[in-house]
């Protein structure tokens, strides 16, 4: 017989699914996720309580350097997916499908997620765009992967669009947004991420889709809200857009900690006599 993740009682933490994201809706309980890469931030996430972790492809930025999302691989997002499971007990793992890797060939989009469930072993993979991804996410969402959307500020399509400003502001891309949003839930999404849209719009697709939003730069009126971790916790310093909230300063704090050992090691007060074998 098999047993489903959230009815093993031999775990003693039960484990977060769609199911649970879709009650939270439901109840009016707000869904909290945050971004992670690897092994070691991923647990303090979980054991902090979060209920979903992105693997986002905003590793591209914040792991590897580039300036966009663009040049991450299949290959990078699935070695950084598999760090995470690895130190999760109780959130729901979502996988960003990265650039190239599912636009314009459903085949492909299919290959990419089974991919990524089957060698990373995370819960649902994130996809961007509406409409013109359709077959992508229906063929994905057929072979029992869970699917989120992401509409607003796409960053894949950075280049087509041109800036990382707020989006959907005129009312002929807004309506395109909320006909996106309600095709990405017939299609099956589970969620759907909006980036960067007014908070308004937000709320507006919130009320109208009866699967969770999440906000980034939407407002308060989404089902939850996500961030970049390295963002929230001020360890990437550069990034000050307005929706960001910095709950620590880290960069600092790292920094100060650096140069205290590097003082420590010139001046031979490290390590000491308690500190040496
Ligand atoms: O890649 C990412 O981190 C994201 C979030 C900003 C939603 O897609």
């Amino acid at each position: 017989m098999s047993v489903h993740p959230s009815e093993d009682n031999s775990s003693k933490v039960k484990r977060v699914t769609t199911h649970q994201l879709q009650a939270m809706k439901v109840r009016g309980e707000k869904i909290a996720m945050l971004t992670a890469y690897d092994f070691s931030m991923a647990r303090i996430l979980d054991q902090a309580g979060i209920d979903v972790i992105l693997v986002g492809d905003s590793a591209s930025n914040v792991m590897a350097g580039h300036e966009t999302t663009l040049p991450i691989t299949l290959d990078q997002m699935i070695y950084h997916a598999s760090s995470v499971v690895r130190a999760i007990q109780r959130a729901f793992v979502i996988v960003d499908i990265p650039f190239g890797s599912y636009q314009g060939n459903s085949s492909e989009a299919l290959k990419s997620s089974i991919r990524i469930m089957k060698e990373s072993g995370a819960h649902g993979v994130k996809v961007e765009g509406g409409e013109e991804i359709q077959q992508s996410v229906e063929r994905i969402v057929k072979a029992g992967v869970p699917v989120m959307g992401h509409l607003g500020l796409t960053p894949q399509s950075i280049y087509q669009f041109g800036t990382y400003t707020v989006r959907a502001k005129e009312k002929s891309e807004a309506d395109k947004l909320i006909r996106d949003a309600k095709i990405l839930e017939e299609c099956g999404c589970f969620g759907v991420v909006l980036e960067k849209v007014p908070a308004a719009l937000a709320q507006e697709v919130s009320s109208v889709l009866s699967i969770p939003t999440i906000g980034i730069g939407a407002g308060n009126g989404t089902d939850g809200q996500v961030l970049v971790v390295h963002d929230m916790l001020g360890i990437t310093q550069d990034f000050q857009p307005r929706f960001l909230r910095r709950y620590a300063e880290l960069g600092s704090t790292m920094d100060a900690a650096v140069k205290n050992f590097i003082m420590d090691v010139k001046n031979k007060q490290f390590p000491n006599a308690d500190e040496s074998y």
